[in-house]
């Protein structure tokens, strides 16, 4: 079974300036990487061109959001089109400060899978349960809900990541165990086998964001069905060159 490289990916949110995310591109410009890996990073929708148009070609470039229709009167809005046509590949969509601050609800994240893939982008849709849902033990009932969400509007399987989030462990320092993750990952996978069949299920890459970094990176990676790893806070720093090297420490 082929599942695809192992994927890095950063989400810079809302931060940076031109000049600390030409930083940024420099050190991974400089940097040995692992070409087993599939690397990409998302800064700021304003610098996806400069990004894109400073850092080396192996690595890509992702947004973090884009809206749910091809063109339009949508005033402030930016089409999946659109960021294809400045080089980005990757699309970040149902972040949970997406879910949550902005009120995405799960049909718009399914709809913005949509035009997404059908623009021919990458997406990397995120998935993830609060604490009180974790501590209720509530955890795949809301999983398999936003998974339904995205499911409806995907044809073909082979540009979709799922990137299982735990909302406790965004930005809190508070990473699951690798044990936790594997657990939510192969409940995802089975889940997929059950709606999709065993070649979606197989070939989908599901990967884990939150509180990622140095320290932990290698324990999760080794994870059966880990596929790799979505790294904010990290990510602006140097160590996120070491993350996007993480297997070559542990395979
Ligand atoms: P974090 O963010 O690595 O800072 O926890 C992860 C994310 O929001 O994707």
């Amino acid at each position: 079974m082929v599942r695809g490289k192992f994927i890095v990916g950063s989400n810079y949110k809302m931060n940076g300036s031109q000049s600390s995310l030409l930083a940024l591109v420099g050190l991974l410009n400089h940097a040995q990487l692992d070409s087993n890996v599939e690397i990409f990073i998302s800064p700021p929708l304003v610098y996806i061109d400069l990004v894109r148009k400073n850092l080396r070609r192996d690595v890509a470039v992702g947004a973090q959001n884009c809206y749910l229709k091809a063109t339009g009167a949508y005033t402030g809005e930016v089409a999946p089109e659109m960021l294809r046509d400045i080089g980005a590949e990757y699309v970040i969509l149902g972040h949970t400060e997406r879910r949550e601050i902005f009120k995405e609800s799960d049909t718009d994240v399914g709809l913005k899978v949509e035009q997404a893939l059908q623009a021919g982008l990458r997406v990397i849709a995120c998935v993830g349960e609060k604490l009180e849902e974790h501590q209720a033990e509530k955890t795949l009932e809301v999983l398999y809900r936003q998974l339904d969400a995205i499911a409806d509007h995907v044809l073909d399987w082979s540009n979709l990541v799922v990137a299982y989030e735990p909302v406790w462990a965004i930005g809190t320092g508070r990473v699951a165990t690798p044990e936790q993750a594997q657990r939510v990952h192969r409940a995802i996978r089975e889940w997929l086998r059950s709606k999709k069949g065993d070649h979606v299920a197989d070939q989908t890459r599901i990967i884990y964001g939150g509180s990622v970094n140095l320290s932990n990176a290698a324990m999760l990676a080794n994870e059966e069905d880990i596929d790799g790893l979505f790294v904010g806070g990290a990510s602006l720093k140097p160590e996120f060159v070491d993350i996007c090297n993480v297997l070559q420490g542990s395979r």
